[in-house]
C-alpha cells in the first residue's frame, strides 16, 4: 500500500473505534516506524510490508485503548525525550507549570547550586526539566514503584543527567530524614480522587493506580508529606506542588496550617488553577 493509502486506512479504523485523534495518533505512528518527520510530503511512495504490519499492530493496540505514548515508547516532556510504558505514569504538559514556577522562584531566589528533591518522580520528568535548566542544582529524584524506578534511570541515563535517584517512600519520615537541607522540594503526588478514578478514561486506566489515586479526597499524599517533608527544607527554602481541578482551597488549608508563607497559585496552560509555590520562612 502506498502512504496515502495505508493513511486513510489507519485514520478509519481508528474513528470506528471511536478513538477522538485519529489523524494526531497516525501520524505519530507513521513518523516513528517511518522514521520520516514528514511522512505524507511523500504521500505516493510505497510502504514496506514489514513496515506496514509494524504500523497496524500499533493501530490495534491503540484500537484496543493502550495509551499512544506507550505504544511509541518515548514521549516529550520540556523538550526532553523521556521513556515510558506500562507502570510509569506519561508525563502531562501541565506538569510544565511547575518546572516554570521553580525556575521563576530560582531566578528571583538567586539559586545558582538549590538543592533540589523530586518527590514521585516517576519518569523523571520533573527532576530532568530542572536538572537541564539548572545544570549546577544537586538534583534528588525519590520513587517507590519498582517499575517507575526503572523508567527514572533509564530516563537519567538518556538524559545524560548527573541526578541521584533514590528508591524510597515519601510518606516515610526516615527518607525524608537522609535528605535534607533543601532549597526546593518539588512533587505532582498521586491526586485523583475515589469518584475520579471510577470515572477514568479507558486511556489512563492503563497507567499505574499507585500513580493516580490520592485517596478519597484526593489529598492523602498533601496532608502526610506536607508536615514531614517541612523538616528537610532550609528556612527561605519553597515546597512546589502540583495538583489537581479544584483543590486549591484544601492545599493552601495545608500550607497554612503547616506554618508555610508566600503561598502562590500558578494556572496551567488550559486556564485551570495547577500549582502552588510556598516558602519556609520559620524553622
Ligand atoms: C502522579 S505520578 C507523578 C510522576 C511524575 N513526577 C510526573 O509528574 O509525571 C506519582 C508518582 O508517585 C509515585 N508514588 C506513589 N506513592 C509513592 C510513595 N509512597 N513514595 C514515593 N513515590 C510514590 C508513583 O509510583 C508515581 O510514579
Amino acid at each position: 500500500m502506498v502512504r496515502q493509502d495505508l493513511y486513510r486506512h489507519c485514520t478509519a479504523l481508528m474513528e470506528s473505534a471511536d478513538i477522538p485523534d485519529s489523524d494526531f495518533d497516525t501520524m505519530c505512528i507513521f513518523q516513528d516506524v517511518l522514521k520520516d518527520k514528514l511522512p505524507m510530503m511523500l504521500p505516493f511512495m510505497t510502504v514496506d510490508a514489514d513496515k506496514e504490519a509494524a504500523i497496524l499492530e500499533m493501530v490495534d493496540k491503540r484500537i484496543s485503548g493502550i495509551p499512544l505514548q506507550y505504544i511509541l515508547g518515548e514521549w516529550e516532556f520540556w523538550g526532553l525525550p523521556i521513556k515510558v510504558g506500562e507502570g510509569v505514569l506519561i508525563p502531562r504538559p501541565d506538569t510544565e507549570t511547575l518546572i516554570e514556577d521553580i525556575l521563576k522562584i530560582a531566578e528571583k531566589s538567586g539559586m545558582t547550586s538549590p538543592k533540589i528533591a523530586d518527590l514521585c518522580s516517576g519518569s523523571g520528568c520533573i527532576a530532568l526539566a530542572l536538572k537541564s535548566e539548572l545544570p549546577s542544582a544537586d538534583v534528588y529524584a525519590v520513587e517507590l514503584s519498582e517499575k517507575a524506578l526503572a523508567y527514572l534511570k533509564e530516563n537519567v541515563e538518556l538524559n545524560k543527567a548527573d541526578i541521584t535517584v533514590i528508591h524510597g517512600d515519601v510518606l516515610s519520615a526516615a527518607t525524608a530524614e537522609n535528605l535534607t537541607e533543601l532549597d526546593i522540594i518539588a512533587s505532582n503526588p498521586p491526586y485523583l480522587t475515589a469518584q475520579d478514578m471510577d470515572e477514568l478514561q479507558v486511556e489512563v486506566q492503563k497507567e499505574p493506580e499507585t500513580a493516580l489515586f490520592g485517596g478519597n479526597d484526593g489529598l492523602d499524599f498533601y496532608r502526610a508529606m506536607t508536615p514531614i517533608w517541612r523538616k528537610s527544607l532550609k528556612t527561605g527554602g519553597y515546597l512546589c506542588y502540583e495538583f489537581g481541578m479544584g483543590q486549591e482551597k484544601d492545599i493552601e488549608k495545608i500550607m497554612i496550617e503547616n506554618k508555610f508563607t508566600d503561598i502562590k497559585f500558578s494556572r496551567d496552560g488550559g486556564g485551570i488553577i495547577r500549582t502552588v509555590t510556598a516558602k519556609k520562612t520559620e524553622v
